[in-house]
């Protein structure tokens, strides 16, 4: 088995569900909780068990209430439930369901027998293992269990679109139990690990356009500046067009390797001319994960742009397109997911020139800004990742967003950095505590956590935050 230290954890959960009559499967809704539930669903399918398959946007305790209504014997949660094992374990008391819990956010305090997270066993939940790797080391475990004959390591593929989803590589490479899950995957034929240019949209992107909204190694006169990212191009001996005459922009698919050499070569020396740091330009190669048996030029083929798609389904209310297209949907889901991911893809980018424009807030130990009604309360905390280190917004304190849940309470999102974990940072203890102090609710991750408050106590919540971030790294 995959990762030994979880071993014993999944096989007692996926003994738990051999046993069950009719399982209930409750998943969050992003790109980690939708490969969280197709892994999990496919492995109770191979294994014979009935299942349904409901989405969350957050557990609380009125949606562990409408869990507990449908009336199933057993309740399995991926991608999240150990934050809210509290609320959970009052049900299980109850006689309610059976919990069965396959995570990684940090676990409340409440104790339940069939609960399988990285972190109860000393690994990492923001970088060793998702919610989707938790998911697949249960259908290892259920496919041994029930003694079948598939083994379920072909669902590695989608566990690795799930831990790149929640921004779980370092320095763009999987790592800890993560790495176990990208060998399965690649001995059994779904994935491929390999250098190549590290920039969002290899799949999919016309050349110039790759170049051009390739902003984390900002390159002066390419970055946004498409004649400029064109003429870099033409500059090189490298075809820019499909053969066919069609006047159509090649992908980076489309390069062979000794093209692709070409050009990053090219974009290194164009990236020193300019001034970028060494350190930094490096960053424009590194690791990649391919799923092989997707078509190439599609999102589905590169680990990143798949998840991107999912993101795009699920936070829109549309998780059941993104399951779908997990399941192997490709037309109507796929087609559909495509045309969410335009809308997915403006929302980000409009919301990040927003930040900018709009500036953050300092107040002592962290920054925040309020987005109101404009972004929505689902991706505000994808775009306050995307603001920390850009222009006008430093790095070297956390950022916490705003944006409006509903009538009476408000969404916070927070993210770190390494750097600052490694001073002591832990967002999902501030989120957490803070919220509760103002009778809200929270958690997640030690670099990246949320939470839900009342709507007229967001300066006493910032506060307490600011408070709780200086015990940390003061
Ligand atoms: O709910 P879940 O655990 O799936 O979400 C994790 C969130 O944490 C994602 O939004 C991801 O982008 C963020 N994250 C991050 N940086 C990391 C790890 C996670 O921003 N290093
Ligand atoms: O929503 P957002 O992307 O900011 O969430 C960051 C992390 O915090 C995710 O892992 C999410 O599951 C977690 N979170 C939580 N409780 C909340 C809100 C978010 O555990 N109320
Ligand atoms: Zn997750």
């Amino acid at each position: 088995m995959p990762v030994p230290e979880l071993d014993e954890r999944a096989r007692s959960c996926a003994r738990r569900l051999l046993d069950s009559d009719r399982v209930l499967l409750a998943s969050h809704i992003d790109a980690d909780g939708l490969t969280s539930a197709a892994i999990a669903s496919q492995a109770l399918e191979r294994a014979g068990l009935d299942h349904e398959v409901v989405f969350k946007n957050q557990l609380d305790e009125t949606e562990i209430a409408s869990i507990a209504a449908r009336e199933f014997e057993t309740v399995l949660f991926t991608d999240f439930g150990s934050g809210q094992l509290d609320d959970i374990s009052r049900h299980e008391q109850a006689g309610d369901f059976v919990p069965i819990i396959a995570d990684h956010h940090q676990p409340a305090d409440a104790e339940t027998e069939y609960h399988l997270n990285p972190l109860l066993e000393g690994l990492d939940g923001a970088s060793e293992l998702s919610g989707a790797g938790a998911s697949y080391l249960l259908a290892r475990a259920l496919a041994e269990e029930a003694d079948q004959e598939e083994d379920n390591r072909d669902l590695a593929a989608l566990a690795v679109v799930g831990a790149v989803g929640d921004m779980q590589a370092v320095d763009g490479e999987l790592v800890g139990a993560n790495r176990a899950l990208v060998e399965e995957g690649t001995e059994a034929g779904v994935l491929e690990e390999k250098q190549d240019i590290a920039i969002y949209g290899k799949q999919t992107r016309p050349l110039p356009k790759l170049l051009e909204y390739a902003t984390d190694v900002r390159i002066p006169g390419i970055t946004n500046n498409e004649p400029g990212a064109v003429s870099f191009l033409e500059e090189l001996s490298v075809d820019l067009k499909t053969p066919d005459g069609d006047g159509e922009w090649r992908r980076w698919v489309d390069l062979n390797d000794d093209e692709k050499q070409t050009v990053v070569s090219a974009l290194l020396q164009r990236a020193l001319e300019r001034g970028v740091p060494p350190g930094k330009a490096e960053r424009l190669v590194g690791t990649t994960y391919t799923l092989t048996d997707e078509q190439p030029g599609t999102s589905l083929r590169d680990a990143s742009e798949f998840s991107t798609l999912l993101n795009a389904t699920a936070r829109y209310e549309r998780a059941d397109v993104g399951l779908a297209v997990c399941l192997g949907d490709r037309e109507e889901a796929f087609e559909q997911a495509r045309r969410l991911l335009e809308t997915h893809r403006r929302n980000l980018s409009e919301g990040l020139e927003q930040v900018k424009e709009q500036g953050v807030e300092t107040v002592g130990n962290l920054q925040y800004f309020d987005a109101g009604d404009d972004i929505r309360e689902t991706i505000v905390g994808i775009v306050a990742g995307m603001a920390l280190g850009v222009d006008g917004v430093d790095g070297s304190s956390p950022i916490i967003a705003f944006a409006r849940k509903n009538e009476e309470e408000l969404k916070v999102s927070a993210r770190g950095t390494g750097r600052l974990v490694g001073q002591g940072l832990d967002l999902s203890a501030v989120m957490g505590e803070a919220s509760r102090a103002v009778g809200g609710d929270g958690g997640g991750h030690d670099i990246a956590a949320g939470a839900t408050i009342p709507d007229d106590k967001k300066e006493e919540f910032v506060d307490r935050a600011d408070d709780l971030i200086a015990t940390q790294v003061g």
